[in-house]
Parts: structure tokens; C-alpha cells; sequence
């Protein structure tokens, strides 16, 4: 019998499973695989996210407050490995001794004790639990609120806090979108710091730090915006990192008051434009700060930004409002219909007239960004994001899309009804000549099976299908972000 529910490409309870903590650290060699993977697919997947969202039972109340738990796996032979193990942070052993939560989240997780224990304590965990890269020797879980924990490659042990050969100081920020510029070789990142105040309020420090081959900080400059910032992502070019300053507001006493987590005192302003701050990678260069302004909207995530004709182009997911964190509620209980959908646009600046084009590219929800890594920060035509099904609106995420910038050809592989995705990563094939010429890896959930994957697709061809499903034997949680290697940290597969 259809009911109202099978109408939708997706099945909510279903979906929900994909939220359920995973305890368990395994370590095994993958067995089912359907398809073949390719024999010229050599190297290491990195890959981040909550994986704890309960203990004993009491839930996180947003997933970006989940503990941070590593997977990774290996490739090489046609053959495939999988590991996974939480990152010992500091607050991560604390908890569970204790067997409840003892640290705030910043997206509202409150410690036992109601808000008496949880007033005035500002001591957040850093929860490592964002993205994973693997950069100059040395692996490191990122979150963008704190320092880097560097972890082993080879056991996923958490060797401890990373001070970037004390560049960073205790409790400094590195973000968790380090982005690689494969012309100059350069790790670009930034760390994002408010609290200061001038006449004219409060004061953001953005700190933007590049990293050579060797993992050695080779340049880091610091600057100061006025107002709140919620940056979460940024661009680079040859000259110019971007940043888009988000028109919200941040009311601080509930949080401080211990009545709500940081995040849920972030309230959108729609009244407001979006400030896009570009600032010159050689702080040498006697080029200053430029802020440009453009229509009201959030962006978590850019896809790309390139220099040409003496104007900056920049591809963002834009949301035409900002998905506010609601208070005693459940998120697991979504009601997608009410979210906007995120949706790819193309935003043109010109530094010489302050002015800002923008136009939507593609309509249908996406998140997750990624492109040939060797195009970052330079022109380039395609980009590859996770997507709805669904054409209209807010869905959960269960395709995969790659868009041609140039001919606006679309191409489209699904995992609905029973399956969802997370963030597709590019992998260049060996001796590759054309910029698709790759792989998609991306890891899955399937709700009927309550499993999880990893899908290997042709970057030049999604519509041929899945190359290859490795079927892990258990779920993993939605995550966050991940990072491809060419090296392998295993010696026999
Ligand atoms: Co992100």
C-alpha cells in the first residue's frame, strides 16, 4: 500500500539510525566488495567526524558536539583495509571515566547538573572532530575553535596537542578547512579569535598561516575585522585568501549564563549584507584589507576561487538563511521541509570597483564541495558535491553531482531510496591528463541495511555506477570531512 511517507526518496526513521553512536574501534580487512577496485587506486582515506553522539544514553544536543573518531581506509592491490579509533582528546578520556559529560559543547551540549554547573564556565572541549589531513609528516585531527591533535598514521594513536613547532600557543585556533596549493606548495589555513573590543565593539583576529612541504609555518599574519565572525571555510587564490563574514549576531549571556551552548546564541541577520573580506596572502606585498559587500545569505563552504580578467571568482554554497540551533530540541527530529536548501552560487568580485556579482548555479541542495585538488586556487571546470535527490527544498543528502562549469552539463549518482552520503573526496588517477580523470570516494549509509560504505565512483562518468562498494560490517555516523594520500601506512594488505 503507498503512503505518504514512500513518496519521498528518503525514509526519515531510517535516516535517523545514521545518528547513532559508534563505540566500537574496529580494525579489519574489508571482504565484501561489490565491483572491482581499481588496480591504479593506491593510498590512504582520512576521514572525520562525531562519533560518539551519547553517553550512557544522554544524547549530544547537536552533532557538531560529537567526539571526533577517525576513519581510515586503505587502499592498495585492488585490496581494502578499515580502522577507526576516537581521538583521545583531553575531555574524550575525562567523559568517559566519568561516564557523563563534563565540558560544554558549543552547540548546546550542557553538562550534568542543569545550568547552576554550567554558568560562567566557558571551557569548552575541544572535540577534534572535523576534518583530517595528512601534511608535511604528520597527521592532524582538526577543529576549527582549537589546536590540532596530531595522531599516528599507523595505529591512529592520539600523540597529543600539535603546536605546529610552537607556532600556536595553548588554546590557539587552526581551522578545519586547510586548503593546498598545488602550484606553490603551500598548506594555507587561518585561526579565527574574538573577544576583543574597540569603541566600535567587539573584534574578530583572523591569523592566516601558510605551511611548506615539511609541514614548517613559513608565513602567518594577523588581522583584525570589526564584528562577530562565524567562518568556517575560506578560499584561496595565488594573492588572496577569502573569507565571507556572515550576517549574524551573537548575544553571549544565555551562554554565559549557562542557559544555551555558544551556538544556539547565533542568530541570523537578514537585514544585513554579507561582508567578504580579502586579504593578501604576502603580508609583504603593501596591499591592504579590502571588504566588499553582497547580498544577505550564509556559507559554510566554498568550493573554489580563482583569479581572471583581474576579477576574483568564487564558487559558495549559500543558504538564504542560516540554520539557527534550536533549543530543546531533538536533531534528529529534522523537518527537512522547513530548512532552505543550500545552493551553489557564483559570486564575481572586482577590487577595483568594491562591486560583487552573484547567481545561483545550481538549485538543488548540495553540501560538501570538492574538486581536483590540483586546481585549488586557479581556474577550473568541474566541481563534485554531495546532493538531495529530490530537485525543491531541503533534503538528506543521497547523491553525488558534478557539475561543468564550462557547459553546464550535469551528472547525477544516487544511493536512494535506503542509502545516504557523506562528503565525496577527489582522487587524481596516476598519470591522469584530464582534470575529471579520478575518483570519487565517499563514505555511505545504507538505512535498510544499517551499514556503512565506501563507494568508489569514476570522477569522468557518474552515470556508469558505483567501480566499487566496500561494504564495511557496522555503521559509522554521518561525518564531517576528509582527505585523500597517496601513502599507505600498512605494510601488507
Ligand atoms: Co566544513
Amino acid at each position: 500500500m503507498q503512503t505518504k511517507t514512500t513518496e519521498l526518496p528518503y525514509n526519515l526513521a531510517q535516516w535517523k539510525q545514521g545518528y547513532r553512536s559508534q563505540k566500537q574501534e574496529y580494525n579489519y580487512q574489508i571482504t565484501e566488495i561489490e565491483g572491482q577496485i581499481p588496480a591504479d587506486l593506491t593510498g590512504t582515506l582520512f576521514r572525520n567526524g562525531p562519533g560518539l553522539l551519547d553517553i550512557n544514553g544522554e544524547s549530544v544536543r547537536h552533532p557538531f558536539d560529537g567526539d571526533g573518531m577517525i576513519c581510515r581506509i586503505t587502499i592498495k592491490d585492488g585490496k581494502a583495509h578499515f580502522l577507526n579509533r576516537f581521538i583521545q582528546t583531553q575531555a574524550y578520556v575525562a567523559e568517559q571515566a566519568a561516564g557523563e559529560f563534563l565540558y560544554r559543547g558549543v552547540f548546546g551540549t550542557q553538562k550534568a547538573g542543569g545550568w547552576m554547573s554550567n554558568a560562567f564556565d566557558i571551557n569548552l572541549k575541544n572535540i577534534a572532530n572535523t576534518q583530517v589531513v595528512y601534511w608535511g609528516g604528520k597527521l592532524l585531527a582538526l577543529w576549527e575553535a582549537a589546536e590540532p591533535h596530531r595522531l599516528d598514521p599507523k595505529t591512529l594513536d592520539t600523540l597529543g596537542i600539535e603546536y605546529l613547532n610552537n607556532t600556536l600557543k595553548p588554546g590557539d585556533p587552526f581551522a578545519a578547512h586547510p586548503l593546498f596549493d598545488p602550484k606553490q606548495e603551500r598548506m594555507v589555513n587561518f585561526g579565527l579569535k574574538a573577544g576583543k573590543f574597540d569603541r566600535t565593539g567587539l573584534l574578530t583576529g583572523i591569523t592566516i598561516y601558510e605551511l611548506d612541504l615539511d609541514g614548517k609555518v613559513v608565513e602567518e599574519h594577523s588581522h583584525t575585522i570589526p564584528g562577530f565572525a562565524f567562518i568556517h571555510d575560506f578560499a584561496i587564490t595565488p594573492n588572496y585568501c577569502i573569507f565571507f563574514q556572515n550576517p549574524v549576531g551573537f548575544n553571549p549571556f544565555p551562554f554565559l549564563f549557562g542557559l544555551k551552548g555558544a551556538g544556539e546564541c547565533v542568530k541570523f541577520q537578514p537585514e544585513k549584507p554579507t561582508k567578504i573580506i580579502v586579504i593578501p596572502r604576502d603580508p609583504r606585498s603593501g596591499e591592504k584589507i579590502q571588504t566588499l559587500e553582497t547580498s544577505s545569505g550564509f556559507v559554510f563552504h566554498h568550493a573554489n576561487a580563482f583569479e581572471q580578467d583581474g576579477k576574483i571568482s568564487i564558487d559558495s554554497i549559500a543558504y538564504a538563511t542560516f540554520p539557527e540551533v534550536e533549543p530543546d530540541k531533538d536533531f534528529r527530529d529534522m523537518n527537512f521541509s522547513t530548512l532552505t536548501p543550500g545552493q551553489l552560487w557564483r559570486f564575481e568580485l572586482d577590487l577595483k570597483t568594491q562591486q560583487v556579482t552573484s547567481a545561483l548555479v545550481e538549485p538543488r541542495c548540495c553540501e560538501f564541495p570538492t574538486i581536483n585538488p590540483a586546481n585549488v586556487g586557479y581556474p577550473y571546470r568541474y566541481v563534485y558535491m554531495a546532493a538531495a535527490q529530490t530537485l525543491d527544498g531541503n533534503a538528506p543528502l543521497q547523491s553525488i553531482i558534478k557539475l561543468d562549469r564550462e557547459t553546464d552539463a550535469k551528472q547525477l549518482w544516487t544511493a536512494a531510496p535506503t542509502g545516504y552520503v557523506n562528503e565525496p573526496v577527489f582522487v587524481p588517477r596516476p598519470g591522469g591528463t584530464q582534470e575529471d580523470d579520478g575518483w570519487l570516494l565517499a563514505m555511505t549509509y545504507d538505512g535498510l541495511k544499517d551499514r556503512s560504505a565506501v563507494v568508489i565512483l569514476d570522477a569522468a562518468d557518474l552515470t556508469k555506477g558505483v567501480v566499487a562498494t566496500l561494504w564495511l560490517t557496522h555503521h559509522i555516523p554521518y561525518g564531517l570531512h576528509g582527505s585523500w594520500t597517496d601513502d599507505v601506512f600498512i605494510d601488507s594488505l
